[in-house]
């Protein structure tokens, strides 16, 4: 597996690639590696000739309060699981790479970002389609892969490649859950055992809205309402939000029928965590 620590060997290291006509899979994540971030790498290795990780901490898309300092690292660890899963080179770059002291341009989407966690986390998809926007530059890869876990995130990307006009198919992979229906996130290594009992609240909400819906709920509040009394009987949790929102829109319902997004971010003591379903009424 290939290092790439700066622009100028991705650039080399792809250019040699599209001389030999090969296609390029790119996942881009922010590393602590865990069976979604793979099961993205293997969708890639199917559908690739060749597949970069990139692994960066992006440095834009935190919030001033948030986890930037504390997020998890640790590059010897991915660096073993994306050769198990056949990557072929991971680009790590440093802040610096990326942002040099001169940095001035941005990405921004409208509308589909100032709702759910656009809402609660200003600022961060303005950082998510930026890097991502320069992680296609920087690649230009033939198709990127997203998880599901990150809805929300999937389709600005996807509304961004289509009115910037990447050339880049977006390809989204379902959410890796643990057995009990946890969606795996690199965040949960923060969760004490206590909170990650606790965090087992997050699918039971969204598969209790699913079931009230059905069996014939129509009424947003009704089912909010249902799904909040699930999560906050667990001790240490609290609601940031629940959404029932048109899955393509992303805005929310009166009433619940079509293609719906049922959508939550929830606080088990300090750690935000995020899940959603999808669901045809
Ligand atoms: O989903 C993530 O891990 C990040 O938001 C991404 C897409 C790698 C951009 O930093």
């Amino acid at each position: 597996m290939e290092l790439l620590k700066n622009i100028v060997a991705v650039r080399n290291y792809v250019s040699q690639a599209k001389k030999e006509g090969k296609s390029i899979g790119l996942v881009p994540t922010m590393g602590y590696l865990h069976e979604g971030h793979l099961s993205l790498a293997r969708k890639a290795r199917a559908q690739n000739d060749i597949v970069i990780m990139s692994i960066f901490v992006n440095p834009t898309q935190f919030g001033p309060n948030e986890d930037l300092e504390r997020y998890p690292r640790d590059l010897e660890r991915d660096k073993k699981l994306a050769e198990g899963a056949r990557v072929d080179a991971i680009f790590f770059p440093s802040a610096e790479e990326m942002y040099p002291s001169n940095f001035a341009t941005y990405v921004h989407v409208e509308v589909l970002t100032e709702v759910l966690c656009g809402a609660s986390r200003p600022g961060h998809f303005r950082g998510v389609t930026t890097v991502v926007s320069k992680l296609f530059n920087i690649v230009q890869p033939d198709r990127a892969y997203f998880g599901l876990k990150d809805y929300q995130q999937a389709t600005v990307i996807k509304r961004m490649v289509e009115d910037l006009n990447f050339p880049i198919e977006i390809v989204t992979v379902p959410t890796y859950r643990e057995e009990d229906g946890l969606a795996l996130s690199s965040r949960n290594k923060y969760l004490s055992p206590e909170q990650r009992q606790s965090a087992r609240s997050l699918y039971r909400a969204l598969k209790l809205g699913e079931e009230l819906i059905h069996s014939g709920e129509r009424q947003v509040e009704v089912v909010k309402e249902a799904m909040s009394k699930e999560i906050l009987a667990h001790p240490e949790t609290k609601i940031d939000y629940i959404a029932i929102n048109n899955a393509e829109t992303l805005q929310p319902l009166d009433e619940i029928n079509g293609k719906i997004l049922l959508a939550l971010a929830v606080w088990v003591g300090s750690t935000r965590l995020i899940d959603n379903l999808v669901l045809e009424v």
